[in-house]
Formats: structure tokens, sequence, C-alpha cells
């Protein structure tokens, strides 16, 4: 899978290059690219933003250099993928469609994703409208209902979820199935040994004992039974009908 990441903040995007990304990177199973945005500005300030027409508080990202980026990255993806490759390009974004475990399970399979890390309040609209009128496939997408301060933790965050799901990225492929949102339930509680642990106050705390029974179809229904009730509590949302499952 190729990545680029176009933003203000190269030096932000560094964790990538650790633990499994890193590994994934070395290994060739994701080419990421980081590019400073500002490679496209040509005024001696490198400006990047202006203040808002209409008024109102903050500064707004000129659409001339995120063209220029777009065209550049394209070109350059293309040239290593082949003419005929068209990247998926993912604005991070308040306003944008939740991001979800499904949301990553599908962009697993993308071959290239273009990551546009806005700053400021946010990017000119007619920077959409040119891509979308250039045949781009846009999508902007939302962590969650508040807000960071741009896209660059939103894009290590999305890389993370989506990068672990590339077949050979995650050791074993069993622990992505039965993990938190892989059926739409949250996991079931976890244990290890030892089984009677003596905490720090003096309490004795045991593992539940079908852990121990050794019976793995009472053992499977218990952790079902586990994470719906504990999904019941804690995201009811999730149970809704009509909530999307992955
Ligand atoms: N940029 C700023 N806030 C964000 C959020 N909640 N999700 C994605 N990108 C963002």
């Amino acid at each position: 899978m190729r990545l680029d990441v176009i933003t203000l903040f190269p030096d932000y995007l560094a964790p990538l290059e650790l633990s499994l990304i890193g590994k994934a990177r070395r290994e060739g199973l994701v080419d990421l690219h980081v590019y400073d945005l500002r490679e496209w500005t040509h005024d001696r300030h490198r400006t990047v933003d202006d203040t808002p027409l209409g008024g109102g508080a903050g500064m707004v990202m000129k659409p001339e250099p995120w063209a220029e980026a777009f065209a550049a990255v394209r070109e350059a993806g293309q040239a290593q993928l082949g003419e005929q490759a068209e990247p998926l390009i993912v604005f991070p974004n308040p306003a944008g469609e939740l991001f979800a475990q499904a949301t990553a399970q599908e962009w697993s399979s993308r071959q290239w994703i273009i990551f546009a890390c806005g700053r400021y309040e946010g990017i000119d609209e007619r920077v959409y409208e040119h891509l979308a009128d250039a045949g781009c496939e846009v999508a902007l997408a939302s962590l969650g209902d508040y807000v960071l301060n741009g896209g660059e933790v939103a894009v290590l965050a999305i890389t993370e979820a989506v990068v672990r799901l590339i077949p050979g990225v995650v050791g074993n492929a069993e622990s992505l199935v039965e993990e938190s949102h892989s059926e739409g339930l949250l996991e079931y509680p976890l244990y290890t040994r030892p089984a009677r642990w003596e905490d720090p106050r003096g309490v004795v705390r045991e593992a539940p004992a079908i852990l121990l029974s050794g019976d793995h179809g009472r053992i499977a229904a218990w952790r079902r039974e586990q994470a719906i009730s504990r999904t019941r509590e804690r995201r009811p949302d999730l149970l809704e009908p009509g909530h999307a499952e992955s």
C-alpha cells in the first residue's frame, strides 16, 4: 500500500517509523511518503493561509498550494504505480463521516491513499470542488466529536487502524478477528496468569473459573455474553438496529 501525507508539520508523522508500522514499512508492505505543503508555495513567506472571505475568526488554508501538491503527489504515485492508479484522498476533518473499524477494513485493501492534513479553521472549499470535478475520490474522515488542532493526529490514528489490517502486518491474524469492534461488539474481558492474584491492597482476585475449564465451547459462549453485556453497558448505540456492523 502506498500512503502519502501532505502536512505543514512533517515531524508530527515521525511515530510512523516505530513499532508495527515501522516494521511494515521496512518489510515493504507499506510505502509511506510525507510532504511539507510549503514545498508548493512560491512567495518569500511560504504562505499557506489567509483571512476568511466574509470575515470571521482564524485563518483559512489557501487553495493554490493544495492543488499543486495534489497534482505533484498524484504524478509521483502514478510514476510508481502506473498511470491508471488513482488515490483515495482523505481529509481528516471533524465535520467528516465517522472513521470506524468498518472504514479501516475497507481502506486496508486500497492500493493508494493520500492524506491531506488541514490546519487553522480549515481548507478553502473550492479545493474539494476542484478534486471532485477532476474525478478524484475524496473522503472526509472524523475521529470523533471533538476538535483537534489539525489532521496529523487523526492521520496517525487512521494509518495505524488501517495498516494493521493489511495481511502480514499483524503476526497473529486471529487476534484481528477477536478484537473489539470486529463484530460490532466491544471485546470481552481478558485474563492471564496468575489465575489467583493478590492485589497490592491484599484483595484476592480470581480469574473466572470457566476460563480454566478447558471447555472451549462454553468459554466462547461466556465471552460472547460478556461482550454483549459490556457493549450494552458502555456503548448501547452499537446494538441499535441499523448500526453498521463491520
Ligand atoms: N481535525 C480536527 N479535529 C478532527 C477530528 N475530530 N477528526 C479528524 N480530523 C480532525
